[in-house]
Order: structure tokens, then sequence, then C-alpha cells
């Protein structure tokens, strides 16, 4: 195992590390330059079909729904198509409403999570559209669905998910793209975002460019106890999703939040003894993190701020900044994801503690 791991100490910083490529095989041969669209043709669908589907309902357990939370901005916003995301453990025994035309989409790294698994039937049983999206060939779910878009990221070693999230939200970026396409979405707004994504990979290098940095960082703020990592839009479930990676491998509590629900309570908690990792990037929203970031710091709350790169005003406000070179609301979680990976890495390093099998957990959890 130790040759698998090249020169990485971990299976997780290595498999953090190969996400420009598992971004690019996520992406390649999926692009039509000429018409500004995805080309997804696993997903099962023709044309006709594909502008028939009238709502989106994501089922998924873990990191995985967090990719569909993104996911669910995407389809609004990008497609029009109303969208909600399950957790897969609630879908069935909640006697979910299938309409005819509603695309269930599981979302699973492994294929074969109990809880995804039941989901799958339960909207097949119900004569759902389904479309899966898996990492794993010819795992359960990718078979039981029928119709789906593997990810191609290659095998996920680490516990925690990496590399698999981020190439789940570049499919589902690619799927809203398609769909949009399919709808209301311009062919020069479609060139646009095929730019875009196909700037993931660089921005992701920049990311990576910076690990040292945020090994520093992450050593100033390894003793503390208690995080909150607050978002807006897109960057809402990218905090869920950077808390969720600092609770599994390094035994720190953190809280996602909405940035904005943290007066609703949370802030209660705050003050110099809990860290605020703020994502204050450069998208619609910022200006109402800078307020939440002041809210924090009148607590005496310490507060790391993910910002985009020559933001001033983000790195007065806070005690430590990442900088992420600039980019649209849509890929912004993808960047910002790592940079809250490589935090999470570094702090549980810095605790001594396992990282690629943390205690209690497994990579694919087949009970319900
Ligand atoms: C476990 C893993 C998580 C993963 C979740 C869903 O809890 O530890 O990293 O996100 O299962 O797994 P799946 O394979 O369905 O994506």
């Amino acid at each position: 195992a130790a040759a698998e791991k090249g020169n990485y100490p971990h299976f997780m910083l290595k498999e953090i590390f190969e996400q420009p490529e598992t971004i690019e095989n996520a992406i390649r041969g999926r692009i039509n330059y000429e018409m500004g669209t995805a080309i997804l043709n696993g997903l099962g669908f023709s044309p006709c079909e594909l502008a028939q589907i009238s709502r989106i309902v994501i089922a998924a357990c873990g990191s995985s729904m967090h990719a569909g939370m993104v996911a669910e901005y995407y389809f609004e916003d990008i497609a029009g198509i109303s969208t909600s995301v399950e957790q897969a453990a609630e879908f069935r025994y909640r006697n979910p409403i299938i309409e005819p035309n509603t695309l269930v989409i599981p979302i699973s790294q492994s294929g074969e999570t109990a809880d995804t698994i039941a989901a799958v039937r339960e909207a097949v049983g119900k004569g759902a559209y389904i479309s899966a999206l898996c990492n794993v060939v010819g795992s359960t779910i990718a078979r039981e669905a029928g119709r789906g878009v593997y990810l191609h990221a290659g095998p996920e070693i680490s516990v925690a998910s990496t590399k698999a999230f981020s190439s789940q939200v570049a499919v589902l970026l690619l799927m809203a793209l398609l769909l949009g396409r399919n709808r209301r979405l311009s062919r020069s707004e479609g060139c646009e975002l095929v730019r875009e994504i196909e700037q993931t990979p660089e921005l992701i290098r920049s990311v990576l460019a910076q690990a040292e940095e945020i090994r520093a960082i992450a050593k100033r703020y390894a003793g503390f106890d208690d995080f909150f990592y607050i978002g807006r839009g897109c960057l809402y479930p990218t905090a869920l999703e950077g808390a969720l990676k600092l609770k599994e491998i390094s035994y720190v509590h953190a809280e996602g939040y909405h940035a904005a629900e943290l007066k609703h309570g949370p802030i209660s908690l705050l003050d110099e003894r809990h860290p605020v990792l703020a994502l204050a990037n450069d998208i619609p929203g910022r200006d109402k993190i800078l307020g939440n970031i002041q809210e924090c710091r009148a607590r005496r709350a310490p507060v790391v701020a993910v910002a985009t790169a020559g933001d001033r005003e983000v790195e007065n406000l806070t005690d430590d900044v990442i900088f992420i070179p600039h980019c649209s609301r849509f890929i912004a979680p993808l960047p910002t994801t790592v940079a809250l990976q490589l935090f999470a890495y570094y702090i549980a390093v810095e605790r001594g503690c396992e990282i690629d099998q943390p205690r209690n957990l497994a990579k694919s959890v087949t009970v319900e």
C-alpha cells in the first residue's frame, strides 16, 4: 500500500493532490464546444425526454449529499428546474412524492451505501426517471439505476471523501449545463460556462500550490476544539463539507452553518475559543458575509477566511486568509473545497490523527 501512496504520507493527501487530474477525467470527452453544452450519454435520456423533466430529487449520504446540495443551486439557477435534496436515509420512509417527469439522481461514490440503495429501490418502484452518479463501476447503485454517469475519479481509498466529492460537483455542473441548454440557457451562456468549467483544474492547482501556507494556518488553529464554518449560496453546502472533513479526520467538533443562520442561535456560543471559517469569496452574497464576519469578531471569535485573491477588505477584517483566484459562483465550491480539505488534513496531522482510517468510520456504510 505504501507504494501506491507514492511520495505521500497518506492516501487522503494523495487524493487531494490528484484533483486537477480527476476533474479533467470527469469532464474529458463530455463537452460539445460548438454548442456550448455537455455530452453525457450515460445519463440515458433523449433530448425530448430531457426537456420533459420538471423536477429533480437528489438522494445521497455524507459528502455525496453535500455535492447534491451544491447541485441544487446548479439545477435551479442554470437549468431552471426545481430541485430538492433528500437524505437517502429519509427518502423511502417519507413516502416521497414522485410525479411523472421527476428525475431522481442518487449520488454515491461507492455505489454501495445501504441507505442510498434503498432510495434507488424506492424510486424505481415508483416509476421515476432515474440516473445515478457513481464512482465505482458496476456497483449496486450503478446497476440497479440502470443508467447514469461515472465519475472516473479512480479508486478513493481515504475514508474521508475528497476527489470523489469534487468530481461529483463537476459532473453535476455538466448535467445542469446539459439540462440548461435544453431549456433556457443560450448557446453563448453555455460556451461561457464551458470555459469556466475548463479552468477548474488550474484553479485547483493554484490552491494546491499554497499547501504550505494552509499548513501554517492550520498549525495555528490545531489547538481549538470547536469550529464554525459559514457560507452562503453554493458555498453554504461547501461550508458543510468543510466542517465534515474536519470532524471526520481530526475528531474536532465543527459545524457548518448558513452564514445568515448563525445569528439564530449558534452565535451565542462564539467567543475567543470558537474559530469561524468564513467563505467570503467574491460571489453574490460576499457583502453579507463581511457583515457576518464582523458579528463574529465582535464576539472575539478568531476568523479564518477563504477569499478571492486581492481582496484586501477581507484580509483586513480577518486573522488569516486563504486566497483563491477569481472564479464564478458556480465554480467557487471546487477550489474552496480543496482549501478546506487541506486545512482539515493539516489540523489532523498536527493532532496526530490517523487520517486515512478514522475511528468509527467506514468508507462505505452498508447498513441502514
Ligand atoms: C461514508 C463515508 C463518506 C461518504 C458517505 C457516502 O460515510 O465515510 O465519506 O461520503 O459514506 O458514501 P457514498 O459511497 O454513498 O458516496
